[in-house]
């Protein structure tokens, strides 16, 4: 169900829920300091209890309003705010949900850069909780369509189309020593650039502050094999630049071999493959290898997760 900017502040105020686009990927938006509306959001998406939700706010000044800020997180939020980049902070004590905190004294917030998230938090006055809006363990949404898809079409969504980054925000966690919880379009050497010191990167196995850092996650509903050399006849492949691996069906993350590219198409090609899967009852999905650098950390985490 399709729905315009008006009826969207009217559905946070009655703690209802919104799919909303942001620069990243779709979130399932509620009123972050309503206990009923981040319950819905965990029943909506069946999302474990103890996976706690990202804060969205307007500006910096606001997020301080909920969260402590070091001097490093400090300087990455006065850098990369508005955008894809997510801190995980000590709680201040506010009128946030401790329902959308998962009762922890950390908090993960961020300020989105895209029109639509900031219009609905500003015009609603109030800070959203926002988990990417699909179901729990599956594949995240880049559209409109993957969202009516993961809900047959019962969540009130406003559409504007494909969204840019195409993969979630960068999770730094700023309560010690900067550590980066999970891979996204800002890389390690942005941050380690603004804050001129290291930045820990949790290990994939680690992943202790993580909570939602689960193993399987973005998984499409199909068997998926990563790091591809070869192909079984009966599997749909997804090749990068010129890996020209060939399948029942080809598809192609970035004919370029352009990770910033691919990152944005991961999502609906990942979407596209499963159905091709599912439709003509095949065997399952085959991803060539991808570079394990720059944005390339982040595809090959997802990929890594889609198919534990
Ligand atoms: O790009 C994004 O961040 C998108 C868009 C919609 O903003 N949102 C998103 O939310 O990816 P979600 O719920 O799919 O992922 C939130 C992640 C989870 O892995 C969760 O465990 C982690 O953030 N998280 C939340 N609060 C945390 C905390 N206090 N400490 C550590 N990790 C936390
Ligand atoms: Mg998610």
């Amino acid at each position: 169900m399709f729905v315009d900017l008006k009826k969207s502040v009217e559905l946070i105020l009655a703690q209802k829920l919104v799919a909303v686009p942001t620069e990243t990927v779709y979130g399932l938006a509620g009123d972050a300091t309503s206990d009923e509306a981040c319950e819905l959001i965990y029943q909506v998406k069946n999302r474990p209890k103890f996976n706690p939700l990202i804060i969205h706010v307007s500006s910096l000044v606001e997020a301080e309003k909920y969260a402590i800020f070091n001097d490093d997180a400090k300087k990455i939020a006065l850098e990369l705010w508005p955008g894809p980049l997510t801190l995980v902070l000590p709680k201040k004590n506010s009128n946030i949900s401790d329902v959308a905190t998962a009762g922890l004294d950390t908090i993960a917030i961020r300020v989105p850069s895209h029109e639509i998230i900031q219009n609905l938090i500003l015009k609603s006055g109030k800070p959203l909780a926002a988990p990417s809006a699909n179901i729990s363990s599956r594949i995240s949404p880049t559209s409109a369509e993957h969202v009516n898809k993961s809900f047959n079409g019962e969540i009130a969504i406003i559409d504007d189309g494909k969204t840019i980054y195409g993969i979630e925000s960068t999770i730094i966690d700023c309560t010690g020593t900067p550590t980066l919880l999970r891979h996204g379009f800002i890389t390690e050497d942005v941050i380690t650039d603004i804050i001129s010191h290291q930045v820990i990167v949790a290990s994939s196995i680690a992943k202790i502050n993580a909570p939602g850092m689960l193993k399987k996650h973005y998984s499409p509903l199909c068997p998926i094999r990563i790091n591809a050399d070869s192909i079984n006849h009966d599997e749909v492949v997804i090749n990068f630049g010129d890996s020209g691996l060939i399948g029942t069906e080809s598809l192609n993350l970035s004919e370029s071999g352009d990770l910033i590219e691919a990152a944005a198409n991961l999502y609906s090609i990942l979407q596209e493959a499963e159905d091709l899967v599912l439709s003509n009852n095949l065997a399952g999905i085959a991803v060539a290898r991808i570079p394990n650098h720059q944005i390339g950390l982040a595809i090959n985490d997802k990929l890594e997760r889609a198919s534990a």
